[in-house]
């Protein structure tokens, strides 16, 4: 199952954070979304390569952001974004309003990347890039060998069967975490 989680959100959080937003030890980023599927997994990428990690999301998602390893959290509910001003990076998935403002937290020259789609948000005399994943073998290696080795995990929600799948995606309860679909019996 956890293969079935890994795949879209490890190489997405990985190519956000190191290939498009060029992440290094002692930086800091903000993760949007750090309660979700891909900001859990751009959160525990980040805190390995030796980043400070400041996650967003709703209230009740601080303490799953928390756990996955966020130094600090921000309830976008109820606290200011303002406060997480200075950082490095901004890994966004929001889009919106959320992104126009998180540009305006970017120190001189860092970078915004969102998986949201296009934006005009630019940080002073920094970037923006707004990527698709894409497959890559070897970045997938090296996120299975963390998961492995027990320094990764998946954010699994709910697993169903095949038969059920359907009525799974059709449900009107809310999940949190990836929904698996389990192929075989
Ligand atoms: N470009 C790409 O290659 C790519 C790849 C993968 C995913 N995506 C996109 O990235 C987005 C995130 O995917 P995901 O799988 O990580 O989703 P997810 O698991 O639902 O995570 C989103 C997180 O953000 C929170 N959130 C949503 N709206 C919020 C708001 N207005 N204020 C505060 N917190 C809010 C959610 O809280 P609740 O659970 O409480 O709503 C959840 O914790 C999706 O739109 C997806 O389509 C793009």
């Amino acid at each position: 199952m956890d293969g079935a989680a890994l795949v879209m959100s490890g190489l997405t959080a990985w190519q956000g954070l190191f290939e498009h937003g060029r992440l290094r030890a002692g930086q800091t980023v903000l993760v949007h979304g750090a309660a979700g599927i891909v900001g859990s997994m751009a959160t525990q990428l980040a805190r390995a390569a030796g980043a400070y990690v400041i996650g967003t999301g709703r209230a009740d998602g601080r303490k799953t952001a928390l756990d996955f390893g966020a130094h600090e959290y921000i309830d976008l509910e109820n606290e200011k974004l303002q406060d997480a001003a200075g950082v490095d990076l901004v890994f966004d998935i929001f889009g919106g309003d959320i992104t126009n403002q998180s540009a305006g937290l970017i120190r001189s020259g860092g970078m915004l990347v969102t998986i949201a789609g296009p934006t005009e948000a630019r940080p002073v005399n920094g970037s923006t890039i707004d990527f698709v994943v894409v497959a890559d073998p070897n970045q997938l290696n090296e996120i299975v060998q963390r998961l492995r080795e027990g320094r990764l995990r998946t954010y699994i929600g709910k697993t169903s069967s095949l038969n059920d799948a359907v009525a799974t995606f059709n449900s009107a309860d809310r999940v949190r975490g990836k929904t698996i679909i389990r192929v075989r019996p």
